[in-house]
């Protein structure tokens, strides 16, 4: 195996994972070698271009820390993200569906009783969020969890508030017997992805945005369902049709109706899809 050439090389790495014992990882790899060899010759990769994306990495690796992951929103921004939601939750019809899940969730958030505010100092125009927790064949789901997380009205989540030591506009909630929840909140706002760092720069490189559409983060889970990551979206939104990491679906997309109060009233119910007994 000596004299590789930019034709021959690819067939010789493949052949080097031959004896790996995971069948699975082997499969994983040998595409993603195919796939890169394919991307190389297909554009002619310079050298230069080579060391230009090995800086990139690397600099994503190091702005990466507990409080910023780089790397997921390289994932996010590439669409890569949203196409692995898309090929691993494919519902039967009528139910919610799935979409990124996002790199501010934080396990463990408070939890509050039915009708709390869970804004917590967090600055925007107060919001009543409710609903119900249904199965597909339109059974309540009592006593679903429903873990909440959002920004605030300058577009940021809490984790992202430097020095901010408790949970402000997430929670969790345990619906009623019936499915039926109902919390306070504040309004949700589009707001720009973290982008002062090398996945923003490369967003600014290829002339795209960072914006995400207002919306609200939901996880739901119940025992005897799937459990569900999405979002709720403002249907006022002008990013909707040009999200920064392609979450978009129209059937999550509701209504938030100014009250005479001057809050904000967001219904939506969720479909939840039931795992086969056994
Ligand atoms: C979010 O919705 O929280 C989110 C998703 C992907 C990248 C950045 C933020
Ligand atoms: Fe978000």
């Amino acid at each position: 195996m000596r004299n590789l050439d930019a034709d021959t090389l690819t067939t010789a790495v493949l052949a080097r994972h031959a004896q790996a014992p995971d069948a699975r990882l082997r499969q994983i790899m040998d595409s993603l070698v195919h796939h890169l060899h394919d991307f190389a010759r297909e554009v002619s990769l310079t050298e230069a271009e080579w060391e230009q994306a090995i800086a990139f990495l690397t600099e994503c690796g190091h702005i990466t820390s507990d409080q910023r992951q780089e790397f997921i929103l390289l994932s996010d921004v590439l669409g890569l993200s949203m196409l692995t939601v898309a090929l691993n939750h494919r519902k039967p019809a009528g139910c919610t569906e799935a979409t990124v899940f996002g790199p501010f969730h934080v396990d463990g958030a408070p939890r509050y009783p039915l009708g709390a505010d869970i804004a917590n100092g967090a600055r925007g125009v107060p919001c009543l969020v409710r609903g119900t927790v249904r199965g597909v064949g339109g059974e309540p789901v009592p006593g679903a969890q429903l873990d909440v997380w959002q920004s605030d009205a300058d577009g940021l989540y809490d984790v992202q508030h430097p020095g901010l030591d408790h949970a402000q506009a997430r929670g969790i909630f345990t619906a009623d017997g019936e499915g039926r929840f109902h919390f306070r909140s504040i309004l949700a706002m589009p707001y720009a992805i973290p982008h002062d760092g090398p996945v923003g720069r490369l967003l600014q490189a290829l002339g795209r945005h960072p914006w995400r559409p207002a919306h609200l983060h939901f996880l739901i889970e119940a025992p005897g369902y799937e459990t569900l990551t999405t979002h709720v979206f403002r249907r006022d939104d002008p990013y909707l049709d040009s999200d920064a990491v392609f979450g978009v679906r129209q059937s999550l997309i509701a209504d938030w109706r100014p009250q005479p109060d001057g809050s904000y009233l967001v219904e939506f119910d969720f479909v939840l899809n039931p795992v086969p007994a056994g």
